[in-house]
């Protein structure tokens, strides 16, 4: 399942006959993964019925099919960050002992190697900058606080985003107390990268302040334009909303009446939501993506919509019930669009449960073996971790990994979800789930704490290492 396909199939978005726009085809350094979700406007089934009306028009396919497949990195990008990885790891002494140990218990070592976890974070490592106590303790024992002094290989899986992947990992290293590299770490919009082999100028939404313009130009994007470059240009082109002096300051206004534009990205939820609905709307019935123009035939001139992922809510530091998220705008979107134009909007989701967001995991977590155990290799027996059952469950059932659910973040009911139900179990926090999982691949009595006093020669003996 995991293994990239050395030539995917034909890109339902080949250009031929699709005139000048410029629609992906395959490409050297990416696969296209086929869409398990429906690209087509998820905004009928929320609108009343006497809103919109059933047409031809609104069957008819755009000559810019883009959303049956989800173009990803043929490999993931390794980072030079190594002293992310190395900070606060353990001492040379301590690893000669663990390697002893290891040599005494072949079989655990390798249970051990062939098993791996993808963390959910929001609700499952973290709520907003505030970590889940529990958390910090399963990431220790996976790093190597257990009998065998092993690193257990995870990584990080979240729908989140909006800054750099450098960023957002500083900032989990200190939340979570350990470091975090960007080598095991996939945000909604890490895989989206590959949209750079196809498109060069985009308009990317989302995020705080303008954070997210060195995400995308470190993705490859070669012409990236962040809305408040447009209203720092023509400050009336969205009427309720203002741009600061701090805004403007770093800004980057150009010509926009001559710029075409090739893509939307929407990287991250909205700050402003006036003005991001105002860009995105004027760019999907502009004439070949060109601001300020109106095309005569709305589908067949419209520029590609990608959002990095779907969820509708998810769990903050708010003490109350969860909050909207991306899907929440997206589809605020779709019934604007259906409503000045009568047509439902095409547009493509990445993120989780997206499989093409599983695949390129996949191949974040061989690559993220190599680093931590020189071995090429995909673990077999992968644990979603996820709070989430409509993303992180659904997206790992379907993809053939274990399930497990937890109750601190969306899903708080009670023995599993009844539309998505976890496969491995229902947990109360991701210790336990880690707990339940590592016990099931090592043995029941694997201790998860390490031992500095351990006699590798008595390794295995009830009193080599603690609980
Ligand atoms: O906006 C939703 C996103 O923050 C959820 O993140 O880590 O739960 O996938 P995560
Ligand atoms: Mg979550």
């Amino acid at each position: 399942m995991s293994d990239i396909p050395p030539e995917a199939a034909p890109s339902p978005r080949d250009p031929r006959g699709s005139g000048s726009l410029p629609i992906p085809n395959d490409s050297g350094n990416t696969v296209e993964i086929p869409a398990t979700r429906s690209s087509i406007s998820d905004a009928a089934q929320y609108m009343h019925n006497l809103s919109f009306t059933p047409s031809t028009r609104d069957r008819r396919g755009s000559r810019n099919s883009f959303g049956t497949s989800l173009p990803i990195p043929r490999s993931p990008r390794v980072s030079r960050l190594s002293s992310v990885l190395t900070a606060g790891e353990p001492s040379v002494s301590r690893d000669i002992l663990a390697s002893q140990v290891q040599d005494m218990s072949k079989e655990k070592v390798a249970a051990a190697k062939n098993m791996a976890f993808a963390f959910d974070i929001d609700g499952v490592l973290a709520h907003g900058n505030d970590p889940i106590p529990p958390a910090k303790e399963a990431l220790k024992m996976l790093n190597g606080d257990n009998e065998l002094g092993i690193k257990i290989p995870y990584i990080l899986l979240t729908n989140g985003g909006g800054k750099t992947e450098e960023a957002r990992c500083e900032q989990l290293s200190q939340i979570l107390e350990i470091p975090v590299s960007t080598d095991q770490f996939i945000q909604s919009h890490t895989p989206m990268q590959a949209l750079a082999e196809y498109y060069d100028t985009v308009l990317v939404i989302g995020g705080d302040g303008q954070n997210i313009r060195p995400a995308a130009e470190n993705y490859g994007f070669k012409n990236v334009v962040h809305p408040k470059d447009i209203q720092a240009w023509d400050p009336t082109i969205c009427p309720w909303s203002h741009i600061t002096e701090e805004e403007r300051a770093i800004a980057k206004p150009r010509d926009f009446s001559k710029l075409k534009f090739d893509a939307i990205l929407v990287f991250n939820d909205s700050r402003d939501y006036q003005l991001d609905f105002q860009l995105i709307i004027d760019l999907l019935l502009a004439e070949d993506g060109l601001l300020l123009t109106r095309a005569k035939d709305p589908v067949s001139s419209r520029i590609p919509l990608y959002f990095s992922q779907g969820d509708m809510v998810f769990p903050t530091d708010h003490k109350g019930p969860t909050r909207l998220t991306l899907g929440a705008f997206r589809i605020a979107l779709e019934a604007q669009y259906k409503a000045l134009t009568g047509i439902e909007l095409e547009r493509v989701v990445y993120g989780k449960p997206e499989k093409a967001t599983y695949t390129y995991a996949d191949e974040v977590l061989k690559s993220w073996m190599e680093q931590i155990h020189n071995e090429n290799k995909l673990p077999q027996n992968i644990y979603m971790v996820g709070d989430n059952p409509a993303s992180d469950i659904i997206g790992g059932n379907m993809y053939g990994w274990n399930t497990c659910l937890v109750r601190t973040g969306v899903f708080q009911g009670g023995e599993n979800d009844p539309n998505n139900p976890a496969n491995f179990g229902v947990f109360d926090n991701v210790l336990e789930a880690v707990k339940a999982a590592v016990r099931k691949e090592l043995g029941q009595d694997f201790k998860f704490k390490w031992n500095p006093k351990v006699n590798p020669v008595l390794h295995g003996d009830a009193g080599s290492a603690v609980e």
